[in-house]
């Protein structure tokens, strides 16, 4: 009998080409050990707010149970287009420059099947989300890496970016509050990014899913800058800013002509997000405003005291301005962030992700999620002090 181990050639060849995520593989490790404290999710620690989820019970109890229009509810669409031009400074029609999508993920996947074709090139920057590349090359397109460094805090220098640019260059990605190393970008990196696009003739997207969890200055999207609104895709979504991962629901907001053809795509593969979900991103974006608020504070406290211990322990860490992950670099130590991640974990029980997860140059950094408690917080860093204190004794 043929085993399906001897028939590779059944799996297309890009989809065989990608790697597996770094970061599943290694918490396979980490799912078969007791008591491990994990820094290692990226996902928020709160439950969903109360009036978020009771919303949720209401409308299922009105039997709200059906599929909604392939483009997502109306009154959602509305609320999200209103709510991008507030805190975002950039006005979309929600009848027609606006999907509500299955997450985030699915919105980077749809616009980047919708835009490119075979041998296009897109252009972002690393260490990055997982999926990037990923859906980069499931588009049969080509993942262009700009590699942003730690002396730079981690932000896209224009200048890099202009080079990596050729005539194949389709899209620029971007990700500011960036997972994993929480660099943001100021209003004068955006407006050069910008005027590369303009230049270059290239549609930015633009994913802003930690746009939120800001703990300093928060600047208007690069999709409101002069000449972008018709050359930019806004990606967002309700899993971080509102501790939603489970309802699944997120939004691209962009031209008509990129939003139809993401819409085609989701149609046939999707038909629409739940609709529990919709209604439960209704009522975050109705009254949930200051749990969000409230969640971001507390994530603040949270980085101030994860950043310090790391620096007090040696392990040098930039401060991050956004999302909720410390990206301290292990050097220092004479590990490798892949070395250091697999002893913590064995000798001490606590779970980061080793940096090249999120960039084949990142092997100096590990990831830590600070979307933990306090009490983790302290306990797994005391770990690590003395985890570090004993290699080096
Ligand atoms: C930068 C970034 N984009 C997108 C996503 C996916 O989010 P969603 O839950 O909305 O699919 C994540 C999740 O970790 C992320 O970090």
């Amino acid at each position: 009998m043929t085993d399906s181990k001897s028939r590779p050639d059944r799996v297309a060849a890009h989809i065989a080409a990608l790697p597996r995520s770094g970061i599943r593989d290694f918490f396979e490790l980490v799912i078969a050990m007791d008591d491990v404290i994990s820094l290692g999710v990226g996902e928020p620690d709160f439950n969903t707010p109360w009036g978020i989820r009771e919303a949720t019970i209401y409308s299922l109890e009105r039997g709200r149970t059906n599929y909604t229009s392939n483009l997502g509810l109306l009154s959602l669409r509305k609320a999200v287009c209103e709510y991008v031009a507030k805190d975002f400074d950039v006005r979309y029609d929600p009848e027609k420059e606006c999907i509500i999508t299955v997450g985030v993920s699915e919105a980077l996947d749809l616009i980047l099947r919708a835009v490119l074709e075979a041998g296009d090139e897109v252009v972002y920057h690393e260490p990055c989300y997982v999926s990037y590349p990923a859906c980069i090359s499931m588009a049969q397109a080509v993942p262009v890496p700009i590699v942003t460094h730690k002396e730079g805090q981690f932000r896209l220098d224009p200048a890099e970016l202009e080079k990596a640019v050729t005539p194949r260059t389709k899209a620029v990605l971007i990700n500011f509050p960036n997972n994993p190393t929480g660099a943001n970008i100021d209003f004068a990196q955006k407006q050069a990014i910008a005027e590369i696009a303009v230049r270059h003739d290239l549609l930015v997207i633009t994913d802003e899913i930690y746009s939120e969890l800001t703990y300093g200055e928060r600047c208007k999207s690069i999709a409101a800058f002069p000449g972008m609104k018709d050359r930019t895709v806004f990606l967002h979504g309700f899993s971080k800013a509102y501790a939603m991962t489970g309802f699944r629901i997120g939004y691209a907001c962009g031209p008509h002509d990129m939003i139809e053809a993401m819409m085609k795509i989701h149609q046939y593969s999707m038909l629409c997000a739940s609709i529990m979900g919709q209604e439960a991103a209704l009522e975050a974006l109705r009254r949930g405003r200051n749990d969000m608020e409230s969640m971001r504070r507390e994530y603040r406290i949270r980085r101030n005291v994860i950043v310090k211990r790391f620096n007090d322990i040696g392990l040098s860490c930039h401060l991050p301005e956004g999302a909720f992950y410390a990206f301290p670099d292990v050097s220092s130590t004479g590990l490798s962030g892949t070395e250091f991640a697999t002893r913590l974990l064995q000798q001490e029980k606590v779970a980061v992700v080793p940096g090249p997860a999120f960039s084949r140059h990142a092997d100096n950094h590990v990831r830590c999620s600070y979307a933990v408690s306090l009490d983790d917080i302290e306990t797994a860093t005391s770990r690590i002090s003395r985890f570090v204190a004993g290699l080096t004794a």
